[in-house]
């Protein structure tokens, strides 16, 4: 037999989303050929906040599983998100939850899941730029090529009451809950075993390795590979193998959260099928609509406001008490550690990396991360090889996204208190710069080679282009930063400008037919939901 070096015991260390994720997801991936124990304590309660979701969480993680929307969603409070609305990003002022007057509009925009429509190999950002830098349109990016934003402002569903799904999009959902969900899964379904106990050290062998994780009831946890998702204490990445911490403080200035739940009259008000991050005086809220409630967070920089301070303008703008809301304080630390994957010991969630929310990323770096741990999956060997594939891959995909969270503070045009004008003098990345330059010379930034059905079918070609040239154009043109110059290979296509009215035609056409026809979000959840 040449089976004898596989990895045959797995150890989770935590249970929160990070824990319970790992547990499936390796259960699935390895099948009876392991066995795996999660090693949670009943006493650390998990961070609790981590609701809004990316599109891909279905392929990649819950299809893997074998778990179909209509299995998980009830189970989860889940909901719809089409995008994400960034509200007042433009305009100077304290916390609003809807967007101020702007330019006979309002101030906001949305950042929408899915490609952009091409019109003669050309992304349709392109003929835009071209329409607004001569003066030919004054219709926002968003609303010129998507029809989303409108459906957006009735509160219409991605999906038809026949179920049929139009529009990309991924889901709100209570972190609690799906813990609990795939606890469930993953030791009834799969035959984890769930040891609830508290961890106080760990018994290293002579090559560095963990051999063994012990807890305070007296247990002994032996295992090949241990997964460390212990949250922001990072107990066996950080502080058992001494990786350090790399702090990016540098790049993103925001270091703490409040947050909490707010009633929510659906059938007066209907449900949103969009996040929201609305712009605060030194941060940003977000609010993240599910039946009954929605929940919501002020993300602050704790060098520009005090928590007080802070905990006042989040309750003045939702008309909430805070002698008696009751409010969750979150510290974190933005970073990731050196190496995701050190040794034997490999960190998955916030004990290996975390970037502010804005872009909903913490939840999809687990199974992004899980993903490219089973394609690089060692056996105990641990071929040198294999984890540094595994580092590189999970380092690109953290500065990646930190880049383009960072963009979103430094490109908007509000410079109305001391946090907002130090974001601009934050420096970016040089790899970063050159995306920028890309955009202002009229250029594609990350531009998908393949069509929207080859690109989200292969999660391989979305890992690599993550952020695409539909998200650059949604974010840097909503908060009208705008390239210099149309690309100038464009002014060599006159009948391609003149024919690409009939593309912004057709999306003001589908607009207007969804409009007519599709459900109330409300209504859809409603029925899915059985309520
Ligand atoms: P978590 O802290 O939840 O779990 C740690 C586990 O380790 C717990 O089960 C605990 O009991 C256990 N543990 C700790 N010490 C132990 C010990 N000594 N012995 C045994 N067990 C121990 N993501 C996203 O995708 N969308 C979003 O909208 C947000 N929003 C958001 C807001 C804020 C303010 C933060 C801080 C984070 C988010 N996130 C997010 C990120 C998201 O919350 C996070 O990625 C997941 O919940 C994963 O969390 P973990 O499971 O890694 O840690």
């Amino acid at each position: 037999m040449t089976d004898d070096n596989r990895i045959k015991n797995i150890v989770v260390l935590g249970g929160g989303t990070a824990g319970w994720m790992s547990a499936a997801y390796l259960g699935r991936a390895l099948g009876d050929t392991v066995r795996i124990t999660v090693l949670e304590a009943p006493a650390i309660p998990r961070i609790g906040v981590g609701e809004a979701t990316i599109a891909n969480l279905q392929k990649v993680f819950f299809d893997f599983l074998g778990l179909r929307e209509e299995d998980w969603m009830p189970e989860c409070n889940a909901s719809f998100k089409m995008g994400i609305r960034f509200v007042n990003w433009r305009t100077p002022g304290a916390g609003e939850a809807t967007g101020r007057p702007l330019g006979g509009g309002k101030d906001h925009f949305d950042h929408l899941f899915g490609l952009l429509p091409e019109h003669d190999d050309l992304p349709l950002s392109h003929y835009w730029t071209y329409k607004r830098l001569n003066g030919l349109t004054d219709e926002p990016f968003d609303r010129a090529c998507y029809p989303q934003p409108a459906v957006f402002d009735r509160k219409l569903s991605p999906r038809f009451l026949d179920g049929t799904k139009w529009a990309s999009y991924a889901w709100h959902f209570d972190a609690q809950l799906v813990a609990d969900f795939l606890r469930r899964f993953a030791t009834q379904k799969q035959g984890a075993i769930h040891v609830e106990d508290t961890f106080v050290g760990a018994d290293i062998d002579q090559r560095g390795h963990i051999t063994a994780i012990r807890t305070e009831g007296g247990r002994t946890l032996e295992a090949d590979l241990f997964v460390d998702c212990s949250g922001f204490r990072s107990l066996l990445v950080n502080q058992v193998m001494k990786e350090p911490f790399l702090d990016m403080s540098d790049h993103l200035l925001n270091d703490r959260a409040v947050a909490t739940q707010v009633p929510h009259d659906d059938e007066a008000d209907g449900v949103e099928p969009f996040t929201s991050a609305i712009a605060m005086s030194s941060g940003w809220t977000w609010k993240i609509p599910m039946l009954g409630r929605f929940g919501t967070g002020y993300v602050y920089s704790s060098r520009f406001t005090t928590q007080d301070e802070a905990t006042e303008e989040f309750c003045r703008m939702w008309g909430l008490d805070p002698a008696t809301q009751p409010l969750n304080h979150v510290r974190f630390r933005v970073g990731r550690n050196r190496r995701a994957w050190v040794k034997n010991c490999v960190g998955i969630g916030l004990s290996s990396c975390f970037l502010e929310p804005l872009e909903s990323t913490g939840i999809y770096f687990v199974y992004a991360a899980l993903y490219q741990l089973v394609k690089n999956f060692p056996d105990k060997r641990f071929d040198p090889v294999l984890v540094n594939r595994f580092n590189s891959e999970i380092e690109t995909m953290f500065d990646d996204t930190r880049d383009f969270i960072q963009a979103h503070f430094s490109f908007a045009p509000r410079d109305d208190t001391p946090f907002w004008r130090a974001c601009k003098e934050l420096e970016l990345a040089e790899g970063f710069k050159e995306k920028v330059a890309l955009y202002k010379s009229g250029l594609g930034v990350n531009l998908p080679v393949t069509d929207e059905s080859s690109y989200y079918g292969n999660f391989e070609a979305e890992f690599r282009n993550f952020w695409s040239n539909a998200n650059y154009y949604c974010v840097f043109a909503g908060l009208d930063y705008l390239p210099d110059h149309v690309m100038p290979a464009l002014a060599h296509r006159p009948e391609s400008i003149a024919t690409a009215e009939s593309a912004f035609a057709e999306v003001a056409k589908r607009r207007e037919e969804l409009l007519r026809t599709l459900p109330s979000t409300y209504d859809y959840l409603r029925r899915l939901h059985r309520k």
